[in-house]
């Protein structure tokens, strides 16, 4: 199998990475995706990264960085070449991204019900923090 290759998130990437979100079970009706995407790009921080095969989109990633704390979300890799290290060399480059931007530390969210990938970031050495998350959604998306 050839080498998965990263780059940064193009506008015409969206298509693609709505279909992988969706093969990922990422998508929620409270997320419009494309708000989502357009919101992202509106940061122009080029930490919205993708992982390509043979030229097609196979893996996403989109991380942020506030000043204190980095985050990672739309982690996903298409399931038929999942459980082969991409996700974890993703993960990687977000890493030292986030790093090189001076940041200290990273912080994601997993859904209560995503139970099987709690091993995919226990064996990249994320733990599991002594917090409970807060939100308020400011702006509906639908
Ligand atoms: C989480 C995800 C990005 C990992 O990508 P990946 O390329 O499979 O990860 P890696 O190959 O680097 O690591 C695989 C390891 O993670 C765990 N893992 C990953 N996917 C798994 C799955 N579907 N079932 C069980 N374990 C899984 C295992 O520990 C596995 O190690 P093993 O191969 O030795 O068993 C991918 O499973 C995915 O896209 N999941 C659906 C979307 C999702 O839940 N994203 C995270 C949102 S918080």
């Amino acid at each position: 199998m050839s080498k998965a290759t990263f780059r940064k998130f193009k506008k015409s990437d969206t298509e693609a990475i709505i279909k992988l979100w969706k093969k990922c079970k990422l998508l929620v009706p409270w997320n419009d995706p494309y708000k989502d995407i357009n919101r992202k790009l509106s940061i122009k921080d080029n930490l919205f990264i993708i992982g390509e095969m043979n030229k097609h989109i196979i893996a996403s990633a989109m991380a942020g960085y506030d000043g204190h704390r980095g985050y990672i979300y739309y982690l996903a890799v298409l399931p038929e070449y999942q459980k082969k290290g991409i996700g974890s060399s993703l993960l990687s480059i977000v890493e030292k991204k986030l790093l090189q931007l001076g940041c200290p530390k990273i912080n994601l969210f997993v859904r209560n019900t995503n139970i099987r990938v709690k091993a995919f970031y226990k064996m990249n050495d994320y733990e599991i923090q002594d917090s409970q998350i807060y939100g308020k959604r400011l702006i509906e998306d639908n």
